[in-house]
């Protein structure tokens, strides 16, 4: 069996410094993704006819009617596979 070539320092070097780009550049990605998706994708409070009036309540005491609505039997279910549910407005913020 023939050996293979394997003294060929340059184009080695330049790969692994690709690598190494591509790596730190990978690994910015999922920082900033881990940084920024989770507020971002959760929908906030609505400003609308149904909500607006939880802008002015604290956020207990505003968390009590969410459920008048928004039960498995009410006008707007949650959907399937909702997260924990208590503490609504810890995660669907109020619009600044
Ligand atoms: C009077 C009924 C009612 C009450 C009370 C109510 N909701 Fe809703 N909610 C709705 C309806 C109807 C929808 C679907 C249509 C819409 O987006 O307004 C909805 C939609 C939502 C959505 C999804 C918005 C989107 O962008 O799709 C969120 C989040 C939400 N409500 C959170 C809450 C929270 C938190 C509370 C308690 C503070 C609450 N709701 C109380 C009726 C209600
Ligand atoms: C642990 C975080 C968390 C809590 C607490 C929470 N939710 Fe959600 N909710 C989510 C996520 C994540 C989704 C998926 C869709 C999204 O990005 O909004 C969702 C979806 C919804 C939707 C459907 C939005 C749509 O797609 O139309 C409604 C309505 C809703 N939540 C209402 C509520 C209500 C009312 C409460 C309190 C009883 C509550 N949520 C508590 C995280 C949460």
């Amino acid at each position: 069996m023939k050996d293979l070539p394997v003294d060929h320092p340059t184009p080695q070097k330049k790969k692994t410094l690709l690598f190494n780009i591509l790596f730190v550049a990978g690994c910015t990605a999922i920082l900033v993704f881990l940084l920024k998706a989770p507020p971002e994708s959760t929908k906030k409070l609505p400003q609308d006819a149904n909500h607006l009036q939880f802008y002015s309540m604290g956020k207990k005491e505003a968390e009590k009617y969410c459920g008048a609505c928004h039960a498995p039997d009410g006008q707007a279910p949650l959907p399937v596979g909702h997260p924990p549910k208590y503490r609504c407005l810890f995660c669907h913020k109020k619009y600044k």
